[in-house]
């Protein structure tokens, strides 16, 4: 039964893109030599390692959170990207991730409450926490940063609070020497990312919920290359003795 739901969607969807494409084609009178253009740029994009994720994910992940945002009562969710790795440090209430003494990044504060959708405080929700150091580059990912660095696992207390100490993010480029830079200066765009904090808050009988916040004010906020900048994700800092406080709280959705 199960396999026959996903067949009917997978059907769906299949027709759906090919139908898309097709009208595409004749508004536009594509031609067969234009149409071996694309197919040597996707066959070309597939032979290069992580390209075809990177181009997905920079023109149409932020579009499946549209599409989920769209239905959901929790708060907004935002793309993971490709940086996201398992089994980061567990961090104490307040405590603080690790970050490169040699990286001179300036101290931040993030703090938030995790609630349902009804408002209840939920505790014991595993909120990962993971962003780009200094000079904008990924621990784990990149080169010469130890993989606990820039990342945290923290978990909501009885209040479903949440607190944790780290350096600030900032605007970096997504990998763009591939097909996914060519699309993008073709398009006359640039291809950085605001700086931002990612999200992911997973616990029992919720829904897993991924998201970013970004910064008021701040370069790109307005010109995302992935697109995945919403309103409501851009927040402002506070200030308490001299330390810049972010506070992100989340409303989760139940699992279906
Ligand atoms: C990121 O937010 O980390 C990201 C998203 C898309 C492509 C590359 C990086
Ligand atoms: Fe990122």
């Amino acid at each position: 039964m199960t396999q026959k739901i996903m067949d009917k969607r997978h059907n769906t969807i299949v027709n759906e893109i090919v139908d898309s494409i097709r009208q595409v084609i004749i508004r536009n009178k594509v031609t067969n030599t234009e149409l071996w253009l694309a197919i040597d740029f996707l066959n070309e994009t597939g032979r290069s390692e992580h390209e075809m994720a990177l181009l997905l994910q920079a023109f149409f992940e932020s579009t499946t959170c549209v599409a989920r945002n769209n239905e959901s009562r929790g708060s907004a969710v935002a793309i993971e990207g490709p940086y996201f790795l398992e089994g980061a440090p567990e961090i104490a209430h307040g405590g603080e991730i690790k970050t490169l003494a040699e990286e001179d990044g300036e101290p931040i504060i993030i703090r938030g409450k995790v609630t349902d959708v009804d408002g209840k405080p939920i505790e014991n929700v595993t909120l990962d926490v993971w962003h780009s150091t200094p000079v904008g580059t990924y621990s784990g990912v990149m080169p010469g940063i130890p993989e606990d660095h820039y990342r945290g696992k923290l978990t909501t207390d009885a209040d479903g609070l949440y607190e944790v100490r780290t350096t600030k993010p900032v605007p970096y480029q997504i990998p763009h020497d591939g097909n996914t830079g060519k699309i993008l200066e073709g398009l006359g765009r640039h291809a950085w990312r605001p700086a931002h904090i990612h999200f992911k808050a997973r616990g029992e009988g919720l829904l897993e919920h991924i998201t970013q916040v970004y910064f008021e004010g701040e370069e790109y906020v307005d010109s995302d290359c992935c697109t995945g900048v919403c309103d409501e994700l851009v927040l402002g800092f506070t200030n308490e003795n001299g330390v810049k406080v972010i506070t992100k709280n989340f409303v989760l959705d139940a699992a279906a």
